[in-house]
């Protein structure tokens, strides 16, 4: 959908207006309505959302990025009412994952996007010492002693012992969400080669050294073995940058650089990473920008505009919410030391996000708030091309779009 022109010359103006003084970060426009990243929590709680795993092949993933928007959201607020009731959703949330995540085996042929969850519960067993989360968390811990590797040491994504000639050595960027926050968490484990921040490091960089392309943007994942016919012959690489497992992926980076002390080698390892990965997404949106007018994270992250087998690209809710995330947090956390990439990251975190209230935020009328235009799931386990990603429908009130939604907005509320 095209901006208006009044969006256009705000996108305009900003570019005009933004600086930054030392790390202090400025807001390049009026702040985009306050308390909405709230409004969505509450919306969401009406709709019982992530009261429990909704059984959706993205479940999982699902409830790790909802508990996350909901520990920020409990850290956020001023209002002892709203940490008392959110404080609650979060124990009744992360508690109903315990019963179905007990047993190792059965663990061990779930999507990596379990140990979201575990993460979960180890941040929720360190602040209650509710040990009934405990089975849960060792059965956790002993499953990625049983996740199968690619001969590079990379994880599986997806042991799916129902199709395992659809999934068997793929590795996915999402799963780097999940993964490595869990691995430094989960340091009661001592085998190094699986726990720690080592392990945490070497799982990052591996995929991204494979699925990285000309412009320093990940695709979406590998296949080590090459037997499915997208795969790259020479790396195995898949064929595009789909703009939600970008977010994941980066999410995940930016989640195990708040985990890492300063002074530790993964550090400044991962931020260098960091800053890297965040320069190729900033090209990116100023190609969104400069081609369609205003600001966005599209379906397929570097083809703003295009058209595949007469299908076109759109610009996708999700991944914007995640990246907006990704980019405002890091500039905000002083990751982001060349001052001129860290006000292109403040101006385009932020005009992402406008972007998301403009083309994708529905008012119910009832109190209640909606988020459309999130992409269904989408996977490497049959045959995918461009065209496999841009018609994948989109869906209103996805959990991960909306606690995408929720994170990005308090990012927003913090610098505005
Ligand atoms: C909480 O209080 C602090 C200090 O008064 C204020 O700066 C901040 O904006 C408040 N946060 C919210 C979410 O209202
Ligand atoms: C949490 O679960 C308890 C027990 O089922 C229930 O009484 C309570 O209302 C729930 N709290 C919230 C905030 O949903
Ligand atoms: C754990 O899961 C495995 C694999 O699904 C199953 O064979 C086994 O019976 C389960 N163990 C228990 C104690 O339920
Ligand atoms: C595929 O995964 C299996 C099981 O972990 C492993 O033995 C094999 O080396 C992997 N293949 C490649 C090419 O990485
Ligand atoms: C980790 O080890 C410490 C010290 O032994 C123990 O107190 C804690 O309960 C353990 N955490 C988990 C999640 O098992
Ligand atoms: C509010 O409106 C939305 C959209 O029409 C609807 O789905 C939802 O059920 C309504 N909520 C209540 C509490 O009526
Ligand atoms: C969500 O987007 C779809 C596709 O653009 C549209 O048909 C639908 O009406 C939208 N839903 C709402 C509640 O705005
Ligand atoms: C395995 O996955 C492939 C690709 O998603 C699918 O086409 C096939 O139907 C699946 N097979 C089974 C047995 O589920």
């Amino acid at each position: 959908m095209a901006p208006s022109t009044m969006q256009t010359a705000a996108i305009l103006l900003g570019l005009a207006t933004v600086h930054t003084t030392g790390q202090r970060l400025q807001c390049p426009w009026n702040p985009p309505a306050d308390g909405l990243a709230f409004k969505m929590l509450e919306s969401n709680i009406a709709r019982g959302d992530g009261i429990e795993n909704s059984g959706a092949s993205t479940g999982f993933i699902e409830l790790g990025i909802f508990q996350q928007a909901l520990r920020e959201s409990i850290a956020y607020t001023n209002s002892t009412t709203q940490k008392k009731k959110w404080s609650e959703y979060l124990q009744n949330s992360t508690l109903s994952a315990v019963a179905s995540l007990s047993n190792a085996t059965a663990n061990a042929g779930l999507p990596l996007d379990r140990l979201s969850i575990g993460t979960s519960m180890i941040h929720q067993y360190e602040s209650t010492k509710d040990e009934a989360y405990l089975p849960a968390i060792h059965a956790l811990q002993d499953s990625v002693l049983q996740q199968p590797r690619n001969e590079n040491g990379g994880l599986w994504y997806y042991q799916n012992r129902n199709n395992l000639t659809a999934y068997h050595n793929l590795s996915y960027a999402d799963g780097m969400f999940s993964y490595p926050a869990f691995a430094i968490l989960a340091a009661n484990h001592t085998d190094k080669d699986l726990f720690g921040p080592e392990a945490a490091l070497s799982q990052l960089h591996s995929l991204y050294d494979i699925c990285k392309d000309d412009y320093n943007l990940l695709v979406h994942g590998y296949d080590a073995s090459k037997s499915h016919a997208w795969a790259n012959p020479t790396t195995g690489a898949s064929p595009a940058v789909w703009g939600r497992a970008l977010g994941w992926y980066t999410l995940g980076l930016v989640n195990t650089l708040s985990l890492l002390p300063h002074s530790s080698p993964q550090f400044a390892s991962l931020k260098s990473l960091y800053n890297t990965l965040i320069r190729a997404q900033l090209t990116a949106s100023d190609r969104s920008l400069n081609i369609e007018g205003s600001y966005g994270v599209w379906q397929i992250v570097d083809r703003p505009g295009a058209t595949f087998a007469g299908h076109a690209n759109f610009v996708e809710a999700s991944a914007s919410c995640l990246t907006s995330y990704n980019l405002l947090h890091g500039a905000r956390m002083g990751w982001i030391e060349d001052e001129s990439v860290r006000e292109r990251a403040v101006l385009a975190g932020v005009g992402i996000f406008q972007n998301v209230i403009y083309e994708f935020l529905v008012e119910d009328g009832n109190g209640t708030v909606s988020l459309n235009g999130t992409s269904s799931v989408a996977s490497l386990s049959g045959d995918v091309d461009f065209a496999y990603y841009v018609t994948r429908p989109t869906v209103l009130n996805s959990l991960i779009g909306t606690s995408a939604f929720i994170l990005a907005s308090l990012e927003v509320e913090k610098i505005c």
